[in-house]
């Protein structure tokens, strides 16, 4: 990866419990580079203005900034700008498709297809959609090398089956899901497909015209942009079969007393003011991961890996969760060690400087099925380097030398 790339993450500088910061934790919020910060203060310093109601030029330069962003976003992963909606996070994202798409076409008995791989944003509101409905939660389960089982996946199929919802890669074993094929499959019993793809699209290349999928969320917080900015594609087509998520200003066409109308296509989903000033700042991410290069970034991420697996796995005591095949993993390596509860793990690092999420990652069933009650975790992004895991080797020495765990 490029040398300035530190430089343009001045929280790295920082330094906690007497140690340089090293961050670990970027599948829960990734850092922001100076272009971010700057478009944040760029807007509220010279452009400040609602967006799609003003005449004054203030509110024209916010709008075709705001705007300017639909378009980059639908870029970034090769998608229509008309198919992009903003909303506050990929959990309001999949919320929005649950309840639009969801309580239109999900019926009695249907049957709805989550994997074993979910975060609660793509598990939780499809248990309460089928509580609702009266239809059916199935669940395609992993394999012993924490992969999807296809096999058992095509097995689940049927004409009953109305949607499918995978994540792209795992939050905690970090696992690569083969969304074409899961999409296509599902297609030939006509089922729509929903990808959260929070972990991945940051991280490595997303063609939705590619992968064909019908429903596609993630978040700008974890790939370099700021919080409280979520996205959702939807295939147009599909909008039309939408029902508004909200209701309020800048969604309507016309207001009576009694009834409304409104918009079609993506301003249908997007009532009241919404984000503008992150939105805007999102854009300086989007063109900073496309300067570094999302093959160079998904390279980058892979070598962390391999590199980290090696140092960890020579120790008997540490246990990780990761596929065999470095094709078959994003930048995440989640791990206990024997005796040592992963909080503890984490304090020890934070002691060193080192920030790691210990816990259960927002998802619960996977990590039970670990066999564990929860679990240590890095991840890794383009600012991270060998160095940062040779002393996340050295806590892990710490962690022993204080537990007394032998090796
Ligand atoms: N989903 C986020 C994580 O994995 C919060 O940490």
């Amino acid at each position: 990866m490029k040398n300035n790339i530190f430089k343009q993450f001045p929280i790295l500088k920082r330094k906690i419990n007497g140690h340089p910061l090293i961050y670990l934790d970027n599948a829960s919020t990734s850092q922001k580079p100076l272009v971010v910060l700057q478009a944040l203060q760029n807007f509220y310093l010279n452009s400040n203005a609602n967006i799609h109601r003003g005449i004054h030029t203030l509110s024209e330069e916010a709008t075709e900034q705001y705007e300017n962003v639909r378009a980059k976003v639908a870029k970034f992963i090769n998608a229509k700008t008309e198919e992009i909606v903003f909303t506050k996070n990929a959990t309001e994202s999949l919320n929005c498709v649950a309840v639009s798409w969801g309580r239109l076409h999900i019926k009695k008995d249907d049957e709805i297809i989550v994997s074993a791989l979910e975060h609660h944003a793509n598990l939780v509101p499809w248990q309460e959609l089928a509580k609702e409905k009266k239809a059916k939660l199935k669940l395609i389960p992993l394999t012993a090398d924490y992969l999807l089982d296809l096999k058992a996946y095509e097995k689940l199929l049927s004409t009953k089956t109305k949607l499918v919802c995978v994540t792209a890669q795992s939050n905690v074993t970090g696992s690569l899901v083969p969304v074409k094929k899961i999409i296509s499959l599902a297609h030939k019993f006509g089922a729509k497909v929903v990808v959260d793809g929070a972990q991945s699209v940051g991280h490595s290349k997303t063609d939705i015209k590619n992968i064909d999928c019908d429903f596609f969320v993630f978040s700008a917080h974890k790939m370099l942009g700021p919080t409280g900015v979520g996205v959702l594609y939807i295939k147009r087509a599909l909008m039309d079969e939408m029902t508004p998520y909200m209701y309020g200003g800048d969604m309507v066409e016309t207001v009576g007393q009694e009834e409304a109308t409104y918009h079609r296509g993506y301003m249908k989903f997007e009532a009241g003011t919404p984000n503008i000033a992150d939105v805007i700042a999102f854009g300086g991410a989007l063109d900073y991961l496309s300067s570094v290069g999302l093959d160079a970034i998904a390279t980058h991420d892979k070598e962390l890996l391999v590199y980290a697996k090696k140092c960890f796995s020579k120790y008997s005591s540490v246990k990780i969760f990761s596929p065999s095949k470095i094709e078959n993993c994003g930048g995440v390596l989640s791990f206990v060690i024997e005796g040592v509860h992963p909080h503890d793990i984490a304090t020890i690092f934070d002691q060193e400087g080192i920030a790691i999420r210990a816990g259960l990652h927002c998802a619960e069933p996977l990590v039970r099925s670990l066999g564990v009650s929860t679990t240590a975790r890095l991840s890794f992004y383009l600012y991270n380097i060998k160095h940062d895991i040779d002393m996340a080797e050295k806590a892990l020495k710490k962690v022993f030398t204080v537990f007394k765990i032998k090796n």
